[in-house]
């Protein structure tokens, strides 16, 4: 009877400690895309950063590289406290290897602007380093593929604060949450081992393109965003 109960406190012990604490005492749920593989990098932040670029060009039996002409690793300021997040690379970012720079980017810029932000404060990067063919959205194994990239990304580049831009974004990082347009607009603390990042999704500049209406809830979220910059 003993000898049981000492058994079981000894499971719970082992339990915990491979557990990932943050996960058992964070109010996130579970995000089932995120399988934690770790990605060994060596030496200082652009170290880290080149490392990382080869690593992902080494991907092999990837669809979204087999017909992709490059891969759009980051662009802005990898010294910046506001990383971005976007979904993947459309033909101008294929083209000229750098995310953002086609028309959701010119909106991306006006946005940054209204908030005194540009692309020296800020650092963006993609779920998917490489053009989804026809720009369809990238596939949950997809994502799955390139979330430890993404996640090594963000822990490489430290930020203080993370802007997922849409719900790939939303969902790669977040997990299954709710809708974007229910879960924008707020914050999360999103905790990468020592490294806790204040979250927010907001709607992305593609989408705003379509939906213009929608331009009165990104303005709160920059708003949001301003704030929180002027706290940390
Ligand atoms: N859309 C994205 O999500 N990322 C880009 O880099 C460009 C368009």
């Amino acid at each position: 009877m003993k000898n049981n109960l000492n058994q079981k406190i000894i499971k719970l012990i082992n339990y915990y400690n491979i557990s990932n604490l943050n996960n058992i005492f964070s109010n996130l749920p579970v995000n089932r895309l995120d399988k934690k593989t770790s990605i060994l990098l060596n030496g200082n932040k652009s170290e880290k950063l080149k490392q990382l670029k080869l690593k992902i060009e080494k991907i092999k039996n990837c669809e979204l590289k087999k017909n992709a002409s490059q891969i759009v690793f980051a662009g802005g300021n990898s010294s910046a406290k506001i990383m971005i997040v976007g979904e993947g690379p459309g033909a101008q970012e294929d083209q000229q290897g750098l995310p953002f720079v086609g028309r959701a980017g010119q909106l991306l810029d006006k946005m940054l602007s209204a908030i005194n932000l540009d692309r020296k404060k800020v650092y963006i990067t993609n779920v998917v380093n490489y053009r989804p063919p026809s720009n369809r959205k990238p596939t949950p194994e997809e994502i799955q593929r390139y979330l430890p990239f993404l996640n090594a990304h963000i822990e490489i580049i430290q930020p203080k604060i993370l802007v997922l831009m849409g719900s790939t974004a939303l969902n790669a990082i977040l997990g299954d949450i709710g809708v974007i347009s229910k879960v924008r607009g707020k914050w999360f603390e999103k905790n990468y081992n020592s490294l806790t990042v204040w979250t927010i999704a907001s709607f992305h500049p593609a989408f705003l393109m379509r939906q213009p209406d929608q331009k009165k809830f990104s303005w709160i979220d920059l708003k949001m965003i301003k704030k929180k910059i002027n706290e940390i």
